[in-house]
């Protein structure tokens, strides 16, 4: 079964096509980071404006790229949410409307549970320049989930078969790299910056608390921004009401690689050590990290020293924001569910990982 997919929830337009939820058969990314980096993150209503821009384009690429034609697709699969109303809607109207012209299935599916089953795609088409893992996770499978949203643990029975173990309480991962790299002036997106400039920096240079926490799989990542933030102010002889916009300017490129590489340490290892003590508990056959945060080079680093446990990786261009994985999840659900009317798929911008597959 050969599912074009179709992923527009935050700032990627992107369209890809996988069969049977394992081959991958094209890829096409088009990120708008050059747009949204001169205002510092992304904004909604230029996002959307892109995807509609761009959307038809990338979906003939895509079917270029495969060397395929719309006869060759069996369904069609769009992100219904979570993510940005307008972004989200643009992926959506055009599934629908792909849907009932081209007479496919649909599938809508959620995009942060999609973010786990990039790692079920371990084959590709000889033309692709991709490098994927050799094997597919196992079950149960662990995951960790850390991606601009949502930090997660997930202890995975089966594909659709699922417990969430706990999430964040307040910030999410990638939003606090991303809060920390505007307060220390690196440039959006704050993940990829921070990873840079803490290459040329002190780990152990200034140490952060962790939080604590009742449930051990919880996360709280806004004390730890706020905790680098007082250190700064503190660094440059400033109150706590030193407004943050002023802070960059007063720091030379060695501080800011040192408090990039300590603040990078102390957020992975707290995603390290809750991972670690849910393996313990659960003793998962695989775990696998997802989400846009998975591409960092320290917390593979960290995962592979500390987890008694061989643990294969998603390439980094199937770890951030793609289709191919909307595709692949698609794929699974179509075995457990029906398909989506086209007529009536509405999107969902908070929907949660328990209301997925409903
Ligand atoms: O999964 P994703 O592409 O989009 C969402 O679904 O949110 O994740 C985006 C997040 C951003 O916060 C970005 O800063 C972070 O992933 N990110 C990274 C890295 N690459 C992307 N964080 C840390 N290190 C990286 N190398
Ligand atoms: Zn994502």
């Amino acid at each position: 079964m050969r599912i074009l997919g179709i992923e527009t929830s935050c700032d990627e337009t992107a369209v890809a096509i996988v069969e049977n939820g394992t081959k991958l058969l094209s890829n096409v990314v088009v990120s708008q980071i050059d747009i949204h980096k001169e205002f510092g993150g992304v904004v909604p209503e230029v996002a959307a404006r892109s995807h509609i821009e761009v959307i038809i384009p990338i979906i003939e690429k895509a079917l270029k790229e495969s060397m395929l034609s719309w006869s060759d697709i069996d369904a069609i699969s769009v992100t219904k949410g979570p993510g940005l109303v307008g972004s989200l809607l643009i992926g959506s109207l055009t599934a629908r409307t792909l849907s009932v012209i081209k007479k496919k299935p649909l599938y809508g599916v959620h995009h942060v549970l999609g973010h786990v089953f990039a790692n079920f795609i371990t084959r590709k088409s000889d033309t692709l320049d991709i490098n994927l893992p050799a094997d597919a996770p196992q079950f149960p499978l662990l995951a960790l989930i850390v991606s601009g949203g949502h930090s997660q643990l997930v202890l995975f029975k089966g594909f659709l078969d699922f417990e969430l173990l706990g999430q964040t309480r307040d910030d999410a991962i990638g939003e606090a790299f991303d809060k920390v790299a505007k307060i220390l002036g690196l440039p959006y997106p704050g993940g990829p910056s921070i990873s840079k400039a803490a290459e040329k920096g002190d780990p152990s240079k200034y140490t952060f608390p962790d939080a604590k926490l009742d449930n051990p799989y919880e996360f709280s990542f806004s004390g730890l921004k706020t905790a680098v933030l007082r250190r700064v102010q503190q660094h440059i002889g400033e109150s706590p009401d030193y407004p943050s916009h002023m802070i960059p300017e007063r720091l030379n490129e060695a501080d800011i690689a040192d408090y990039a590489a300590s603040f990078q340490e102390a957020a992975i290892k707290t995603l390290v050590n809750k991972t670690l003590g849910a393996y313990r508990e659960f003793k998962p056959r695989s775990v696998v990290i997802a989400g846009g945060v998975a591409a960092n080079s320290r917390l593979r680093e960290m995962m592979r020293q500390t987890l008694p446990i061989t643990i294969e990786y998603a390439p980094m261009e199937l770890c951030t924001d793609n289709a191919a994985m909307i595709a692949s999840l698609a794929y699974f659900q179509s075995l457990k569910v029906d398909s989506d009317d086209p007529f009536y798929l509405k999107v969902q911008p908070s929907l949660s990982i328990n209301q997925a597959i409903l």
